[in-house]
């Protein structure tokens, strides 16, 4: 029978799942306080009052719950040589062609891209959002460039959070199953990450 291999400890789920909730939250409740349009998601976050109060606090423990994320991760994110000729490659990846596609480490360089645009955008967001919590202590070009940053970065963020849903839930099979029970097959580690499951054969 096909062995286990362990993909996601039990702290680095817990931590996943967590930015997750927060992100949502602080997602749809943004969504629905930046434009009329969005307006009807304020029902399902808490209404009215509720989500303007609860939108920032959902983002200020979804900056803190990002920094362990970030500690744990940053570390296996660098993106090397492989890396680069991975991305370089990606356009046959997504054709399903693997054909000089470098072999992945436990991340493949997409995973790590995401990872660095999640890191980056959550800054800009956590900093403008924190001038736009507080307007009345912060001065008037910092209030007037989050108007402007704090949005961006939004978007910028959930184009990368919707790809990011979509392989890990529809494209990639079993990868949902990783990030909840926290292991893989033999077969699906050598087949995603095999630099990885050859190091894991190694120790
Ligand atoms: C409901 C929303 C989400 C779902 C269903 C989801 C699902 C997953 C899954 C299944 C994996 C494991 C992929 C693998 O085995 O390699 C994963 C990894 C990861 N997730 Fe999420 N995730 C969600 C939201 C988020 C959010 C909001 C962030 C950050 C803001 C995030 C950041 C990451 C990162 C950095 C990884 C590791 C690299 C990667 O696999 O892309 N996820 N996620």
């Amino acid at each position: 029978m096909d062995k286990r291999v362990e993909r996601f400890s039990a702290p680095e789920r817990l931590t996943h799942w967590l930015v997750a909730l927060c992100y949502l939250y602080a997602a749809l409740s943004g969504l629905a306080l930046w434009s009329r349009a969005m307006w009807w998601l304020a029902p399902v976050t808490g209404g009215g009052e509720n989500l303007r109060a609860w939108h920032p606090v959902a983002g200020a423990v979804f900056a803190v719950v990002l920094a362990v994320q970030f500690r744990r991760w940053a570390a296996q994110m660098k993106i090397d040589a492989d890396d680069r000729r991975w991305l370089a490659a990606s356009p046959r990846y997504a054709m399903h062609d693997e054909t000089g596609v470098p072999e992945s480490g436990r991340f493949n360089a997409g995973q790590k891209m995401l990872f660095w645009l999640q890191s980056s955008s959550a800054v800009v967001l956590f900093a403008t959002g924190i001038v736009l919590w507080f307007p009345e202590s912060m001065p008037r070009a910092a209030r007037l460039a989050s108007i402007l940053l704090h949005p961006l970065a939004a978007v910028a963020s959930m184009g990368g959070i919707i790809v990011h849903i979509y392989m890990t839930t529809i494209v990639v099979q079993g990868a949902l199953h990783a990030m909840t029970r926290g292991y893989v097959s033999q077969a699906w580690a050598r087949s995603h990450h095999a630099k990885w499951y050859r190091q894991l054969s190694d120790r």
